[in-house]
C-alpha cells in the first residue's frame, strides 16, 4: 500500500496573521492561528485524505533562528523515515521562506515531498490567499512522484535553491528567477515544466548537523554584506574583530567590489575567513574569472549562500 498520509507543520507567518479589521492587509500580527484552526477553515481539505497536524514553532519569519530550522529539521526527518507518510507540508511566513526552503534541501534533499507554503494576506483578511495556497500545497505533497523541498504560492511551484520573495505586497510574490517555476497547480491539478530538486538518500551527515545546531553557540557566525557606492573596509575589519568565521559580499552586478571593501575581504581571506561573492542583482549568476581571488557562490543569492557556507562550516 503506498504512503497515504499528509502531516502539516506550521511554523507561523502572516497565513496565521491575524488583524483587527478584516479589510486591513498589513496591519496584522502574524503567527497568531494555530496550524489546527488553518486546517478547520477549509473543509475541501476534509477530502483530502488522512492530514496529520503539528505546531513545531509560532513566529513571525523574519525572527526565524537556527535553533527553530534545527527543530523543524528534525521534525521533517522523523516524518520522512514514517512510511505511512507520503510528504509534508509547512505553513510558514514569506519574508525567510526561501531562506528556510534552502536549508531544508541542502540539509535533507528529500526523496519526499516538503512544501513550504505561505499568505501574503492574514487569516482573518477579507479575501485570505492562505486557504487557497494551503489547498494547492497538499496537492503538491500529494502528488505521486513529488519530491524535495518546494515552496507553492499563487499556484506556482517553484525549487528551493531557485526562489526568492521579489514583491513586498502581491499575492504572487515569489519568483524563481532565470530557472523559472518547478510547475503550476491548477484545481488541484499539478502541471510540471521542469524536474523536481535532487534527492539524496544519505541522510547520516544531516542527522549530525541537527543535534550540533541546538547545542549553545553552535552555529559558525557568518554574515552578510553588499557593496554599494562608497562601500570601504571598516565593516570587515569590526566583523573579523568579533572573530567572524565567514562573510558572504552581495557584490554589485557580475560580483564586483569597491577596491576598498575588495582589499579588506582579501585580507579577511588570507587570515582564515571564509568569503564567498554573491550578486546584489536578483536574476543571473555570479561568472567568475581566472583572475578573480574571492570564490563565488555558485548562482545561489547572498541569503543562501551564508546558509550553504554555514552548512559546510558546520559538515
Ligand atoms: C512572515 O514572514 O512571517 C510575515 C510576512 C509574511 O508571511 O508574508
Amino acid at each position: 500500500m503506498p504512503p497515504q498520509n499528509i502531516v502539516i507543520l506550521g511554523t507561523g507567518g502572516t497565513i496565521a496573521g491575524r488583524a483587527a479589521s478584516a479589510s486591513d492587509n498589513i496591519g496584522y500580527t502574524a503567527a497568531q492561528v494555530g496550524v489546527e484552526e488553518l486546517l478547520a477553515a477549509i473543509p475541501a481539505l476534509a477530502q483530502a485524505g488522512t492530514v496529520l497536524t503539528e505546531q513545531v514553532a509560532q513566529l513571525d519569519s523574519k525572527d526565524m533562528t537556527f535553533a527553530v530550522w534545527a527543530r523543524l529539521a528534525a521534525r521533517v526527518s522523523h516524518y520522512l523515515a514514517q512510511p505511512d507518510i507520503q510528504g509534508i507540508v509547512i505553513t510558514h511566513g514569506t519574508d525567510t521562506l526561501e531562506e528556510t526552503a534552502f536549508f531544508l534541501q541542502a540539509l535533507l534533499a528529500p526523496a519526499k515531498p516538503v512544501v513550504l507554503t505561505c499568505a501574503m494576506r492574514p487569516a482573518t483578511a477579507l479575501v485570505p490567499d492562505g486557504p487557497q495556497n494551503l489547498l494547492d500545497a497538499v496537492a503538491v505533497a500529494r502528488h505521486v512522484g513529488a519530491q524535495g523541498v518546494v515552496a507553492v504560492c499563487a499556484g506556482v511551484i517553484h525549487g528551493a535553491a531557485d526562489v526568492q520573495k521579489v514583491h513586498t505586497y502581491r499575492l504572487d510574490p515569489f519568483s524563481s528567477g532565470d530557472a523559472g517555476p518547478t510547475g503550476y497547480v491548477e484545481e488541484g491539478k499539478l502541471r510540471l515544466v521542469r524536474n523536481w530538486p535532487q534527492s539524496q538518500s544519505d541522510r547520516a551527515p544531516a542527522a549530525k548537523i541537527i543535534a550540533s545546531l541546538a547545542g549553545p553557540g553552535a552555529v559558525p557566525r557568518v554574515e552578510i554584506i553588499m557593496n554599494h557606492a562608497g562601500a570601504g573596509g571598516a565593516i570587515v575589519q569590526a566583523l573579523r574583530a568579533q572573530g567572524i568565521q565567514g562573510l558572504v559580499v552581495a557584490g554589485t552586478g557580475n560580483g564586483s567590489l569597491h577596491k576598498e571593501l575588495e582589499a579588506a575581504l582579501l585580507a579577511a581571506q588570507a587570515a582564515g575567513v571564509k568569503v564567498i561573492r554573491a550578486s546584489r542583482c536578483f536574476s543571473g549568476r555570479v561568472l567568475s574569472t581566472p583572475a578573480d581571488t574571492i570564490p563565488d557562490s555558485q548562482g545561489l543569492s547572498a541569503v543562501k549562500a551564508r546558509i550553504s557556507l554555514i552548512l559546510q562550516l558546520l559538515a
